[in-house]
């Protein structure tokens, strides 16, 4: 069974009201019922699966326990990181904590807050992946490029992808590039961006890590190795934890390793990065309108409209690209091109508390 593990440490600025950093927003439903953990985490069981591992923060282990539960999923183990140190050091522990058990063990590491709508259309890659990982290699899974985004990687193809859905070797990663490099591999035509999902046998991503990133095996094995369990949960030890450097995987160890491939993916993605994209990925009705919790729309069009708050009615009239979302604590109304600019709010307001 691949072994499912699930990064849920970040917060999202740029769907504030509703993100916060006391409840970021892969715990917050967004579009359909469930939030977009429960999403990854139902997304990631049934028969391939063993029960997840889970890596989070302190604050938020009992909402990861309430979502699983509330859509009964057991969840094999959940890992709490003393502070968030990003994705490499979280990864790196996941590896070494399943290696305790089996180092052959192949896992499947997931964020908690991206849109795959397809479920069959997933695991069939997940699949196509398995067969490049017995090879050794390390799987990425790549997205056509919609445009020079810069807030992805970037994934150069070696070779044309033939068809069938099989893993393509890379040739360079690139994390996060400028908008003029971006342009560049955009225009260049065999490049894909970096879905975020990433599927290796542990043994091979511990060695990748030995090679390319030595300085957080040891602080990341003294966590692990130390870890405490605690009503269920077992938390990394926090001294050695503090001496790990804070950087993600892609810069650790994806832009450096040489065995990466990629299964190129075309059922559906999106990091809804913004309230553009939860407007997009919740499929808007008549004249685009996107209406959730207490709110009612008269004339109005291409707009959302949302309140999450039970005494808070929200209304519209004759609006059009806006975004409007009610909290019981706050309102933001913006208009629908400057949605990427809302990670503004959050900064003002913290200036000026
Ligand atoms: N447990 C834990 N601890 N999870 C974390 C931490 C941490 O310290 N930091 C981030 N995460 C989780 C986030 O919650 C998210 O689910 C996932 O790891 C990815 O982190 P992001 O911070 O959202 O990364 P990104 O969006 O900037 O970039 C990554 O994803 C892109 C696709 O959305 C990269 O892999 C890019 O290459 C990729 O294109
Ligand atoms: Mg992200």
């Amino acid at each position: 069974a691949i072994h499912p593990v699930i990064l849920c440490g970040g917060s999202g600025t740029r769907l504030w009201p509703l993100s916060r950093q006391s409840y970021p927003k892969q715990f917050v439903p967004l579009v359909g019922e469930e939030t977009l953990f429960q999403a990854s985490a139902r997304r990631l069981s049934g028969r391939d699966f063993a029960a997840p591992l889970i890596l989070t923060g302190s604050d938020f282990r009992f909402i990861v326990v309430e979502q699983l539960q509330s859509i009964g999923i057991d969840p094999g183990a959940i890992l709490i990181e003393p502070e968030g140190r990003n994705t490499a050091p979280a990864i790196l522990a996941a590896a070494m904590y399943l290696a305790k058990s089996d180092p052959d063990a192949v896992m499947l590491v997931a964020p908690s807050d991206h849109v795959l709508p397809d479920t069959e259309a997933f695991h069939d890659a997940v699949q196509q992946g398995l067969a490049a990982v017995e090879q050794g290699r390390l799987v990425t899974f790549g997205i056509h490029p919609a445009g020079p985004n810069t807030g992805y990687g970037y994934l150069e193809l070696a070779a044309e992808p033939d068809g069938t859905g099989a893993a393509v070797a890379l040739k360079s990663f690139v994390e996060k590039p400028c908008i003029d490099t971006a342009k560049t591999m955009v225009d260049a035509g065999n490049f894909l961006w970096n879905a975020g999902i990433f599927l290796f046998r542990v043994g091979d991503v511990l060695d990748a890590f030995n090679q390319l990133a030595a300085d957080l095996v040891a602080p990341v094995q003294g966590a692990v190795d130390g870890a405490k369990p605690d009503l269920g949960f077992l938390r990394l030890s926090p001294e050695p934890w503090q001496n790990c450097p804070d950087i993600s995987v892609d810069y650790a160890v994806m832009e450096k390793a040489t065995n990466l491939s990629v299964v190129p993916y075309s059922g559906g993605w999106s990091d809804l990065g913004g309230w553009d994209a939860v407007w997009s990925e919740s499929q808007p009705t008549d004249r685009g309108v996107v209406l959730s919790g207490s709110a009612t729309s008269i004339d109005c069009a291409n707009s959302l409209l949302r309140s999450d708050s039970e005494n808070l009615e929200l209304v519209g009239i004759g609006l059009e690209n806006i975004i409007a979302v009610a909290m019981n604590d706050a309102v933001l109304v913006a208009d629908k091109s400057r949605a990427q600019d809302v990670k503004l709010a959050v900064s003002a307001l913290k200036s000026k508390n």
